[in-house]
């Protein structure tokens, strides 16, 4: 049986994970080694008894209790804190699904890469952060990832049986968020609740906010350099409203390949968890009669700041993707505290950005863990100085 293990099971991902894993057998069908949450400790405890899991974690000490408790008589062990999140992640699994929100899921899926399993990447925050440490570890360990971001599935999807030396760009699409179609004056008053709304997709709070503001596709931007090692300039972003088109590849014989799915993460999981082979997805089938048109665009840089500073990050590399993360983490912290306002995120990130490239070397730096941990604190500490001080945000 295939051993597997879910972190961030309780989340957006994790529940489609977990969906798609009892369809398919639930028990019957997987070794189910660990599933780690946070809060949601009731869902875990659920999803860790009906899965029969080996044990289940919680990232926060407090939960423990709670946790044990809502356990009790299951024989199934009980965990709590970053540590034993990461220890989870040394139980040998075969595939493990990172996702975890944040920088936090750097660490577990480090781990888990030394099985030489799969490691299923929804966590775009490593990528970000310490890409070429992720895929070395990979590659030492005989490991693989596999894309669950929706666009890098699709470009993955698309790429198989391709010459990698043939392609001359790759597209990413974005839905453009709650704020799309709102004058851009209006967005300095937008609210945490305004920005967690989105057009199509249903999915983590800080995802959705992540959209709005277009940070998460930044973050998909420089996800696409680490992940297909193309140069920057080889990477588009058009709005499509409709969410239908994920990603295209353009070949260098000028032919086009585009991957096309319902707004619905169970593909890319499903694909993740299937792959090579393709299983029957319970996914809406598009009907291209009704749906019509598909519309595309480009992005206004002055809309989504966020896009202008992925290229400055992917300029730089080095370092420069975990400052980037941290800061923006932090940002969106204290606008999810109505600490700042909506367009200030851009303004402490770039701030960020520039001060910490000013104090030091981001761009020759070795992505080693200890490096990228200190830079990600460097540029939290920083990020805080600077929200704290500035009034005007
Ligand atoms: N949602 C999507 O459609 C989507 C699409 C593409 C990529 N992604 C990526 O997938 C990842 C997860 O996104 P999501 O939307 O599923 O997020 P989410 O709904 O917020 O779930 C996050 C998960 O991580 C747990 N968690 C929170 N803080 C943690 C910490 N400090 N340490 C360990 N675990 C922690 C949460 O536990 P509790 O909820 O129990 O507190 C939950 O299980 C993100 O990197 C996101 O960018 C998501």
């Amino acid at each position: 049986m295939r051993r597997i293990s879910i972190f961030g099971a309780t989340g957006s991902i994790g529940v489609n994970t977990v969906d798609l894993i009892t369809r398919q057998g639930g028990s019957d069908a997987y070794d189910v080694v660990a599933l780690t949450g946070g809060r949601n400790v009731a869902r875990l405890a659920q999803q860790a008894r009906d899965l029969r899991a080996d044990m289940a974690v919680t990232c926060f000490p407090e939960c423990y209790t709670a946790l044990k408790e809502a356990l009790a008589g299951s024989g199934i062990a009980a965990a709590a804190g970053p540590d034993a999140v990461a220890e989870a992640a040394d139980r040998p699994a075969d595939w493990t699904m990172s996702a975890i929100v944040g920088a936090a899921g750097l660490v577990p899926g480090l781990r888990a890469l030394r099985h030489g399993g799969t490691l299923a990447l929804a966590n775009k925050e490593s990528l970000v952060t310490a890409g070429p440490l992720l895929m070395q570890t990979a590659r030492d360990h005989g490991a693989r990832i596999l894309p669950v971001d929706s666009e890098h599935s699709a470009i993955f999807q698309t790429l198989v049986g391709e010459d990698p030396a043939a392609v001359e760009r790759i597209i990413i699409t974005a839905s453009g968020g709650a704020f799309r179609d709102w004058p851009l004056d209006r967005l300095a008053t937008a609210t945490p609740a305004q920005a967690a709304t989105h057009p199509n997709w249903d999915m983590g709070q800080r995802i959705t906010i992540d959209s709005a503001s277009m940070f998460n596709k930044a973050l998909e931007v420089i996800e696409v350099q680490e992940y297909f090692g193309v140069d920057p300039t080889q990477i588009q972003v058009l709005v499509h409203p409709e969410s239908l088109v994920h990603a295209m590849v353009g070949f260098r014989d000028g032919a086009i390949m585009a991957h096309l799915g319902a707004a619905d993460m169970r593909h890319a999981i499903g694909y993740a968890l299937n792959w090579p082979d393709r299983a029957n997805l319970p996914v809406e089938r598009l009907d291209f009669a009704r749906i019509g048109q598909l519309n595309f665009r480009d992005p206004d840089p002055a809309r989504y700041p966020a896009l202008v500073l992925a290229r400055q990050v992917m300029a730089t590399r080095g370092l420069a993707g975990a400052v980037f993360n941290a800061a923006k983490e932090a940002a969106l912290d204290a606008f999810i505290d109505g600490r700042i306002g909506f367009l200030a995120m851009a303004e402490v990130v770039g701030a960020v950005l520039d001060r910490v490239s000013h104090e030091t070397s981001l761009t020759n730096a070795v992505i080693s863990l200890d490096n990228v941990m200190q830079a990600d604190q460097l540029a939290r500490d920083c990020a805080a100085q600077i929200i704290k001080k500035s009034k005007q945000y």
